[in-house]
């Protein structure tokens, strides 16, 4: 087995009392317990747990469909929202090169209802042959079903009624929804999205695979530390060696103790969608029945600069996770200037990395001093293995630490509210009692 993440808490020891960190394991420890045996609330949602054991046999059908829709057109547009959008997105902005042209562009849409946005993407494929792959595990979720209405028209102008079959895959249900019909009824090539995985977990299904591969990256390699990571915290079921467990004890015993705000912290810029994914899951697996840490994140040293004289000094509720990557991909140095005029000569020779671990190092340790708890997730490169590792040990802490807390971290009813709302103001049939409501209480609020 290659390097495994590690992770570090022991700093949290100058806020937290050990005796309480201690209970929090033991309620860590049970919790992981009843989430493996599915005593726990949401069970029939847990079928994420296996994936690693079982996904090698999709990836064949997977890197076979990646490879004819990157033949036929350049561009695929990959359709979806929240669980059906982020893990994709995280992975192909922390993987690719920021500068380089892409072996095969993707681009995203049905995550956002913007009218520019979704005009200046169909300005975009004007001018180019493309795919879609819309993803949907419930086929009825208004902005997807929106966009890819929109994407189907114009692709349909593009390729004709006989090029549509080929150039639209759907990822869905097996058996239910809009979007499995229509697949059904006009023979579109589809994955499936099993019924006990829920949108946020299914990042190992083909709803992250396929735009993976579509990127050309290597989705064994993810697979594999996926796999590597459910192994490691297989064996580790004491509290001591299971990250899991220490991640889920650490910010449940931080919570109780009023740090109500963690922020998770990259110095790496490629990992900023990863910590969207991060919020999505955390936040949707924690947040109810009044409860909840709720998720935040910057990306240093960038934020230093902004958010880092709150995190200093500002109302002391926040706790940090700091995702520290051990090595980068390219080495730079600081060269020497003969004039020194901008005073940094002491720091020429070194590597930018060198420089990025002291920032890393220093804020830590400033933070710390300014009332800041830090925990600390170890990685050792940004790849696909070392994704497919943190986006697993990051789901088994989530379920776990939802378990800690006394919620159900497998369901998100509060998402309906703003849907009801919606349909109703928008004239959905069956909602005119809301609508009057709404719209009275508009009209009160001027
Ligand atoms: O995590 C979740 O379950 C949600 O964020 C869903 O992924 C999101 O609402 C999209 O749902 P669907 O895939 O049914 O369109």
């Amino acid at each position: 087995m290659n390097n495994i993440i590690s992770v570090t808490i022991k700093d949290i020891g100058l806020f937290v009392n050990t005796d309480e960190l201690t209970t929090f394991m033991e309620s860590a420890k049970t919790s992981l317990i009843a989430l493996r045996e599915g005593r726990g609330r949401g069970n029939e949602f847990t079928g994420w747990l296996r994936l690693p054991d079982k996904t090698v046999s999709e990836t064949e059908g997977i890197r076979k469909c990646a490879a004819r829709l990157r033949s036929q057109a350049p561009v695929t547009v990959v359709v979806g929202i929240g669980g059906s959008y982020l893990g994709a997105k995280a992975l192909t902005e922390a993987l690719r090169d920021p500068f380089g042209k892409q072996e095969h562009t993707l681009v995203f849409a049905g995550h956002t209802l913007s009218e520019d946005y979704h005009a200046a993407l169909l300005r975009f494929l004007d001018s180019t042959l493309y795919n879609i792959v819309v993803i949907s595990k419930s086929g009825t979720t208004t902005e997807p079903a929106i966009a890819f209405r929109i994407l189907r028209d114009h692709l349909h102008n593009k390729v004709g009624e006989r090029g549509m079959k080929s150039h639209i895959v759907a990822i869905t249900d097996a058996r239910r929804g809009a979007l499995h019909s229509l697949a059904v009824s006009e023979g579109y090539e589809t994955f499936v999205i099993p019924d006990d995985v829920g949108g946020r977990y299914s990042v190992l299904t083909p709803v992250g695979m396929l735009p993976l591969a579509l990127a050309g990256y290597d989705i064994d390699a993810f697979a594999e530390g996926m796999r590597d990571m459910a192994l490691s915290v297989r064996e580790g079921n004491d509290t001591a060696s299971n990250i899991a467990i220490a991640y889920a004890a650490a910010r449940n015993t931080l919570y109780q103790n009023g740090y109500t705000t963690e922020i998770l912290i990259s110095y790496e810029p490629a990992l900023v969608f990863l910590a969207e994914w991060w919020k999505q899951l955390y936040g949707e697996s924690e947040g109810k029945e009044s409860k909840g840490i709720f998720p935040s994140s910057v990306s240093f040293t960038t934020d230093l600069h902004s958010m880092g004289q709150y995190i200093q000094q500002g109302e002391r509720k926040l706790f940090e996770t700091v995702i520290h990557v051990e090595e980068p991909h390219h080495r730079l140095v600081v060269p020497g200037a003969s004039d020194d005029s901008d005073g940094i000569g002491f720091i020429a020779g070194k590597t930018l990395s060198e420089v990025n671990h002291k920032a890393e190092a220093g804020t830590r340790i400033a933070h710390t001093e300014g009332g800041v708890p830090v925990i600390t997730v170890s990685l050792q490169r940004i790849d696909e293995y070392n994704l497919g590792q943190l986006m697993y040990f990051f789901e088994l802490a989530c379920a776990v630490s939802g378990y800690v807390l006394g919620v159900n971290p497998f369901d998100q009813p509060g998402v309906e509210s703003y849907k009801k709302n919606m349909f109703a103001l928008l004239g959905k049939p069956g909602f005119e009692a809301e609508r009057e409501r709404l719209e009275g209480e508009l009209k009160a609020q001027g």
